[in-house]
């Protein structure tokens, strides 16, 4: 059912996007839009633009735009629906109920639901005498009640069949709790529990719902854990274990670690910024997450090689989106969940230790290149340096490169201003090639060739470009609107994407609703709001006149007369030839 259009009114005059934008992003004035840096991708000068004379926003750099709802889907990874909700939540709106009944809405509602009852059961059996050999492993691993009950552990029975009577007593569906992925269905067709005989661990979003589990086995065995599947409301690799507590720890950092235990150790011992992965390696998505939260991460890697690969690959990503990255190796070779344990009383202060003394990571990548040659021989040590040099490459801060410039100058007994100006041409090396990449893809998406909406456009260059302008004239100018619509048809659009606004925005007129870009971002997905966003950035600071539109709409006559031209004589063409062969038919048979 379609949301009310008072209901959407309302929403829309209480969400100025400038207001919404400006808690993600740091905002100038410039005339009269407002410029930032992209939120939706790293760039170091700003090409985020809003225009707030029609609420909409437009990236120069990446090519995301579109309205509000738009920004705040992309920005908080909702769906429509989600982002109403959010929205109306900020504005101390409710979404009148009735419109939330859609599908795959009911469906996630569900899932939450189920999630919560279970993660409550498992929690109750971890406390009733079933759950002993449970309970007593986790306090083996000395957590506390208290820590127990903070992250709602739990133990899933032994049980092929608990959870699957429990949640089915309750009403839920089978198909519900096969879509939760807490069951599976077996060759009977059966409902089996997907967890059983372990501890649980619940996965928790940002708002407090529940939207997964990890589950440990008892001691040793294959596999340790089993973790839910992605679901309508879990998608892993966006999402972090404990970053629902650690958001709120008012530290200036986030502890980024490998493992649940070692984040419920970490947050025993009062560490509650530590953070972690939900069993894949991390994402980008989960860097940028991150990035939204603080802007220096520690990283925590166990000491094994595996540990090591991931943080190797980690780097990169946190850095790219924007993060300070240091590094903390546990030493020998433990997790910082063993580590803590095994000082006992002393763990916090043990572990603080290791906070203070860690490196960044540029020392950690100098000691990595240090450790792969040998220095000692002189073409050990050119190798090094010239890993070293790429590694201080990277920095953007010229003090940072003169402290590490001089203390490689120091080990290595090469001239410091030698190595500062070999870092100095890396550098513009590397720039170089960014640039040069960037340039690319700023033309191509600032011109919209490659545009994955309306592909069409690469070959009616000039048909697509007076559609877009008379669309941006039609948004902006809706009274002027009337007289175009008895000029134009639909069907004389070259593009389908065009067409198709065009049809949108007639329609809309046609009952007398409005169609500021709002209104459009329950029709047309993200994507296609940010092609919508860039046709009225390109015309953003240009008058345009009832002439200009009347230009607009003739070439989009003449192009559709030439297409049929075309088309037409194509066809031609075509019906020549079969006739000719026809003919050379006929004449072999004569033969
Ligand atoms: P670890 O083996 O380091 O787990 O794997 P841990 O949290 O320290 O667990 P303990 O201390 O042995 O009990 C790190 C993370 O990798 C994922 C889990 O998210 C785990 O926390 N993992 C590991 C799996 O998903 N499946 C596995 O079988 C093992
Ligand atoms: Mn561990």
């Amino acid at each position: 059912m379609p949301l009310p259009q008072e209901f959407l009114e309302e929403l829309k005059s209480r969400s100025d996007l400038t207001e919404v934008a400006s808690s993600y992003v740091s905002l100038k004035r410039q005339g009269r839009n407002l410029v930032g840096l992209c939120p939706f991708h790293n760039e170091k000068t700003p090409s985020f633009n809003i225009y707030p004379e029609n609420g909409s926003f437009y990236c120069f750099g990446c090519g995301a735009g579109g309205d509000v709802i738009t920004f705040v889907r992309k920005i908080e990874n909702l769906d429509y629906m989600e982002a109403i909700r959010f929205l109306a939540q900020r504005a101390g709106m409710t979404v009148p109920e009735d419109a939330a009944d859609n599908g795959l809405m009911k469906l996630r509602t569900r899932i939450y639901e189920i999630n919560r009852e279970t993660a409550r059961y498992y929690h109750q059996m971890l406390l009733s005498p079933q759950g002993k050999k449970a309970l007593d492993y986790l306090m083996g691993r000395a957590l506390s009640v208290k820590t127990i009950r903070h992250f709602g552990l739990g133990y899933a029975p032994p049980g092929r069949f608990s959870l699957v009577d429990f949640l089915g007593k309750k009403g839920y569906k089978e198909d519900e709790i096969v879509s939760a992925n807490l069951a599976f269905r077996g060759r009977s067709g059966h409902l089996i529990d997907r967890f059983y005989d372990r501890a649980m661990f619940p996965i928790i979003d940002l708002r407090g719902n529940i939207m997964a589990f990890g589950g440990r086995i008892l001691g040793p065995g294959e596999p340790k854990y089993i973790n839910s599947s992605d679901t309508p409301v879990y998608h892993k690799g966006r999402n972090l274990f404990a970053l629902n507590f650690a958001k709120d720890s008012g530290q200036d950092n986030l502890i980024l670690c490998e493992g649940y235990m070692d984040v419920i150790a970490l947050h025993q011992a009062g560490f509650t910024n530590a953070i972690a992965g939900l069993g894949t390696a991390l994402t980008p998505e989960q860097a940028k997450l991150i990035s939204r939260y603080t802007g220096e991460v520690i990283a925590s890697y166990d000491a094994d090689s595996a540990g090591q690969k991931a943080a190797s690959r980690s780097i990169p990503l946190l850095r790219e989106a924007g993060l300070n990255v240091r590094i903390l190796v546990v030493p020998n070779g433990k997790d910082p969940d063993e580590f803590i344990r095994s000082y006992g009383e002393n763990g916090h202060a043990r572990f603080q230790q290791l906070l203070d003394q860690c490196g960044n990571d540029v020392e950690y990548q100098l000691e990595k290149a240090r450790r792969t040659v040998n220095v000692q021989t002189p073409d050990g040590k050119v190798a090094f340096l010239e890993s070293a040099v790429k590694v201080l490459a990277t920095l953007d801060n010229p003090i940072e490169q003169e402290v590490y410039a001089g203390k490689l100058s120091e080990e290595t007994h090469v001239e410091r201003t030698t190595l500062l100006s070999q870092i100095k041409r890396q550098r513009q090396k590397q720039q170089k090639s960014e640039r040069k990449k960037e340039f690319r893809s700023f033309q191509q998406k600032r011109i919209g060739l490659k545009d994955s909406v309306n592909p069409e456009k690469q070959d009616k260059l000039r048909a697509a470009g007076a559609e877009e302008a008379l669309l941006a004239y039609l948004i902006r100018y809706p009274e002027a609107s009337l007289q175009i619509f008895q000029q134009l048809p639909p069907e004389k659009f070259s593009t389908s994407f065009n067409c198709r606004v065009y049809r949108v925005i007639m329609d809309r007129m046609k009952e007398g609703k409005s169609t500021d870009l709002t209104d459009l971002s329950s029709v047309f997905s993200p994507e296609e709001m940010g092609t919508l966003a860039r046709i009225l950035a390109k015309v953003a600071d240009i008058p345009m006149s009832r002439k200009d539109a009347q230009d607009y709409v003739k070439v989009i006559l003449e192009e559709s007369q030439k297409q049929m031209l075309q088309k037409n004589s194509s066809e031609k063409d075509l019906l020549a030839y079969v006739e000719y062969l026809k003919e050379q038919k006929t004449r072999k048979q004569g033969d």
